[in-house]
């Protein structure tokens, strides 16, 4: 398991951008969707559990939103929600429903789990923080059993004829918000710099191909600022 000691310069990072903004996480995050993250969870919960029992992975589940989800839509399912950030899953663990999931500590780069575990897996923006993509993703795959789907939320690096609008509320909006709300301006810095440099649904897609998986899809949101990916691991 990677600890405090073992964690490379950006997941030391990151890590302590989440223990520290936690108690914030939901209300700017609301804000700065207006109000479309919790829709976006339903979606990929939709996206990868069907009714019918199962056992999911929400992974880098912060406060629980997507695995709360998964569990409202698929009461029979086994759901497990994991996260390096112990404050992250302290508000999680808080929330309505909180009881039909199981919160785990664990980093995305080091799975404590065996081979073939899982029937799913979810992740709302994990992967632009994270130190080693390839890893993580192998990581994924190793965890998922053929035939499983992958379910990926993430940011979307400006483009197109918005990309001039979108690089100011990146730049100017989201810091801002996050002095008056969180007064953190820093840590809302991070989140303008880390979306700007992260790949495009194309490369992330490239990558899973990669790997082996099919059927890959995705569906940009809300300006193209965000993006829902979807993905099978072949059998
Ligand atoms: C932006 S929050 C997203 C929370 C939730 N998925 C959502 O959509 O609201 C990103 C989360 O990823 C977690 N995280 C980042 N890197 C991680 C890693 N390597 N392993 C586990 N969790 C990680 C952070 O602690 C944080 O809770």
């Amino acid at each position: 398991m990677t600890s405090d000691r073992t964690r490379g310069n950006k997941s030391s990072e990151v890590h302590g951008i989440f223990q520290k903004i936690a108690g914030y996480y939901d209300r700017m995050n609301f804000l700065m969707t207006l109000g479309r993250h919790e829709k976006w969870c339903r979606e990929v919960a939709a996206r990868v559990a069907p009714a019918g029992g199962g056992r999911f992975l929400d992974l880098a589940t912060g406060t629980g939103v997507i695995a709360l989800a998964v569990a409202r839509r698929n009461p029979g399912a086994t759901v497990t929600g994991v996260d390096f950030s112990e404050e992250m899953l302290r508000r999680a663990r808080t929330k309505p429903g909180a009881d039909a999931v199981r919160w785990q500590h664990g980093d995305a780069a080091d799975l404590p789990f065996e081979d073939e575990s899982f029937d799913g897996i979810t992740e709302g923006y994990l992967l632009r923080n994270v130190e080693d993509l390839d890893r993580v993703l192998r990581e994924q795959h190793r965890v998922l059993k053929p035939g499983g789907r992958l379910v990926i939320l993430e940011t979307c690096p400006p483009s197109g004829l918005v990309k001039p609008v979108v690089k100011w509320g990146l730049r100017v909006i989201v810091p801002l918000l996050g002095q008056v709300v969180a007064r953190d301006r820093r840590s809302y810095t991070y989140l303008e710099s880390s979306t700007r440099a992260f790949e495009s649904p194309q490369s992330i897609a490239g990558a899973l191909s990669g790997l082996g998986f099919t059927d890959i899809g995705w569906r940009k949101k809300f300006f193209a600022t965000n993006v829902i990916l979807w993905a099978t691991k072949a059998n």
